[in-house]
């Protein structure tokens, strides 16, 4: 059961985030999501976070240089060894044909490219409802995942939320032309390698947990 190397792929609220973090307890192996390493340097302010922001917030791409060379060294850190889950990464063909190159030069083997395919209507809807929990990062949804007491998270008793700054209507429909312009592409790459997994993405979160893992246990 352990031991996985995959990437989960989908469009943006999707469910890549929420069905990674079942998965890093369900096989003891680490999420490593650029989006989370983007927003973590535009948290601390440093000069990639102040360029990244601009960019993030109008839902086009961080540069591929920056986001291959984030992998690289984070697949290198002792966390990795057991395995992982990249989210939201790679999202263009430079970026998979970076990570090629950096998998082959660290002996990696990927097991599986696991796609979460949901309608574009549906993500309006998921997107803009999203919070996250302001301590430990816990995810929630204004209708598909309240919490269980109102105003605390059910993971670390917190009472404070946040919303991303670049979930709203607007950006999301240009986050959606990016994927479909530059990420979709690599479906075709990955299923011509016979790594392609494609999983239905819309129907309740614990029915998509138990395709991805009939693929990854298959
Ligand atoms: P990133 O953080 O990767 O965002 P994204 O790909 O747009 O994906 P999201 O995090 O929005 O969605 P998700 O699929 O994780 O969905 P979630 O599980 O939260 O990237 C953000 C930005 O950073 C990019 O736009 C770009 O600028 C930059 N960036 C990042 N990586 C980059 C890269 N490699 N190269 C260049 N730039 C990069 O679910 C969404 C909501 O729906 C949640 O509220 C959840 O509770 C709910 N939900 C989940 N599953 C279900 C379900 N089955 N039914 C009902 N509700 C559900």
């Amino acid at each position: 059961m352990t031991g996985k190397r995959l990437i989960l792929m989908g469009p943006p609220g999707g469910g890549k985030g929420t069905q990674a973090k079942v998965l890093e307890d369900a096989y003891g192996i680490v999420q490593l999501s650029t989006g989370d390493m983007l927003r973590a340097a535009v948290a601390a302010g440093t000069d990639l976070g102040k360029q990244a922001k601009t960019i993030m917030d109008a839902g086009n791409l961080v540069s591929d240089e920056i986001v291959i060379g984030m992998i690289s060294e984070r697949l290198d850190e002792a966390d990795c060894a057991n395995g992982f889950i990249l989210d939201g990464f790679p999202r263009t063909v430079a970026q998979a044909e970076g990570l090629d190159l950096m998998l082959k030069d660290k002996g990696i083997v990927l097991d599986s490219v696991v796609e979460i395919r949901v309608p574009d209507q549906k993500l309006v809807d998921r997107i803009t409802g999203r919070f996250t929990c302001s301590k430990c990062g816990e995810g929630y949804h204004d209708t598909f995942k309240l919490p269980k007491t109102a105003d605390t998270c059910d993971a670390c008793g917190n009472t404070e939320f946040t919303r991303r700054a670049d979930d709203n209507a607007e950006t999301v429909k240009s986050r959606l032309k990016t994927y479909h312009e530059q990420t979709s592409p690599l479906l075709p790459f990955y299923e011509s390698r016979g790594l392609l997994a494609v999983v239905d993405g819309d129907q309740e979160m614990g029915a998509v947990t138990i395709e991805i893992k009939r693929v990854l246990d298959s």
